[in-house]
């Protein structure tokens, strides 16, 4: 099964200069508990945004068009999404984390949504790919926790689909 794992602000903003928009620390946790465990499947420049190199306890999955993109050795680098089978047979739940082209390649395979909505307008310049929620169905929903280091309002939401 694939799944989708991403947080986007009021117009469906996902990313700003390669990085995130926005600080919030409890989805940085929430990314953690969804994603640990299995594998994660990112486009480059997503993987080139981890501040500390490929993120632990998951199987790190690239995808670049450059075959000679040089990866550590525990990251799987793949030029064409149908290599992807062979590296995850292991796995129920495969998590694409984007970004936007990445999702747009899997947007007809997804079968979860892992969304984190913040009810805030950000300046960005990369977006979601537009999704038919007609075809999910909410699954489950919860409202995120706001503190002085979380200071934006925020919705934990899954849809699978239908
Ligand atoms: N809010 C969120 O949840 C979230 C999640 C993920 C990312 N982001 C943000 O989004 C931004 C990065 O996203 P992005 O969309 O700019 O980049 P990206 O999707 O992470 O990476 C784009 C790269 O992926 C490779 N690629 C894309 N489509 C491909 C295909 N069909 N076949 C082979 N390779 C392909 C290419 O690599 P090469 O150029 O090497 O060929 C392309 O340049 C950052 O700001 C990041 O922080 C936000």
């Amino acid at each position: 099964m694939i799944s989708f794992v991403w947080a986007e602000d009021k117009n469906h903003i996902i990313g700003s200069n390669g990085h995130l928009p926005w600080k919030l620390p409890n989805d940085m946790k929430r990314f953690k508990d969804v994603t640990t465990g299995h594998p994660i499947v990112m486009g480059r420049k997503t993987f080139e945004s981890f501040p500390n190199g490929p993120l632990p306890n998951r199987l790190n999955i690239v995808i670049s068009r450059n075959p000679d993109y040089q990866v550590p050795d525990s990251v799987v680098l793949l030029t064409d999404k149908n290599q992807l089978s062979q590296y995850v047979k292991a796995y129920e739940e495969v998590m694409v984390i984007g970004g936007e082209g990445i999702f747009k390649l899997f947007a007809d395979d997804v079968d979860r949504l892992y969304l984190t909505k913040i009810d805030y307008e950000f300046t960005g310049d990369t977006k979601m790919v537009e999704l038919d929620y007609n075809k999910f169905k909410l699954t489950e929903k919860k409202e995120g926790v706001m503190d002085d280091k979380n200071i934006y309002p925020y919705t934990f939401e899954t849809y699978d689909r239908i």
